[in-house]
């Protein structure tokens, strides 16, 4: 795992948003897993500029995100669909075919599951998958307890996930209390991840996450058996790690993160 700390949000951001650029234009078929949020809003708004102003191409590219509220029609406002097609897909050259979301209105939930993982499989798995962290140390919605080989499921949210998103819904009464999720197994089974975390209402689940034991409590502590994991963070959300000049010294000194210093 490698910790990088940026000054600010944006800063934190946009390197996210050219570290994908970068695997994109090496990689035009690149399988992309995404992540829905107020800290993605963002990194999207920084590829749609990268796209306007420096062409990125999104034509071949294939996107699987992360989870999708049950009982909400993609046309909900609320949907990860209609945050999707609102802040990335409507805005960039992407093919909308390509575009992958679990189906929250399924009939039977457990067999669109099964399809969802058959699904990212059929497509050669995924390259790069981009995860935040949410205030119960979620990725994707494995809540604690979340068993670290679990698959794309329907998981019950926690009390403190559904106060996290209330906002979004007008009052905690109206955020769905089920969805369905692609599993830690799943996650940590991309060929790389990307962990983004802003603010200090993270510094908490990001020192668990990152310098913690590995736990279900805090399932982005699976993070930590990924051979490929960066975690990118402003100085907000690593005011509580203990190695920060550590993770100083390598961003600044080490050859693979030249291009981004
Ligand atoms: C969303 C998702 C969640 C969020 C997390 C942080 O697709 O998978 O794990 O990434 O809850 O959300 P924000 O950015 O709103 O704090």
């Amino acid at each position: 795992m490698e910790v990088i700390i940026q000054q600010n949000k944006e800063a934190a951001a946009a390197l996210v948003a050219r570290i994908i650029a970068h695997d994109l234009r090496a990689n035009p078929h690149l399988v992309l897993g995404l992540a829905t949020g107020a800290t993605m809003e963002r990194v999207y708004r920084q590829l749609v500029a990268l796209h306007r102003e420096q062409h990125l191409d999104f034509s071949l590219c294939s996107t699987f995100n992360l989870d999708e509220y049950v009982g909400l029609f993609p046309s909900d406002p609320n949907s990860y669909r209609h945050y999707m097609d609102h802040h990335l897909f409507r805005n960039v050259n992407i093919d909308a075919r390509n575009t992958h979301l679990p189906n929250g209105m399924a009939d039977d939930l457990d067999v669109e599951c099964r399809r969802y993982e058959a699904m990212i499989q059929r497509f050669g798995g995924i390259d790069v998958q981009l995860v935040g962290i949410g205030k119960a140390g979620h990725i994707g919605f494995n809540e604690p307890l979340s068993a670290l080989r679990s698959r794309t499921r329907v998981k019950a949210l926690t009390p403190t996930t559904i106060k996290q998103n209330a906002p979004l819904f007008r009052g905690e009464d109206n955020v769905p209390r089920r969805a369905i999720t692609m599993g830690v197994g799943t996650i940590i089974e991309a060929r790389r991840c990307l962990l983004l975390a802003t603010g200090d209402s993270k510094a908490a689940m990001v020192a668990k996450a990152v310098e913690g034991p590995i736990t279900s409590m805090v399932t982005a502590s699976a993070l930590q058996l990924h051979p490929r994991c960066t975690v990118v963070v402003d100085e907000e959300a690593a005011a509580q790690l203990t190695e920060k000049d550590y993770y100083r010294w390598i961003f600044a000194n080490e050859p693979e993160w030249q291009d981004y210093r």
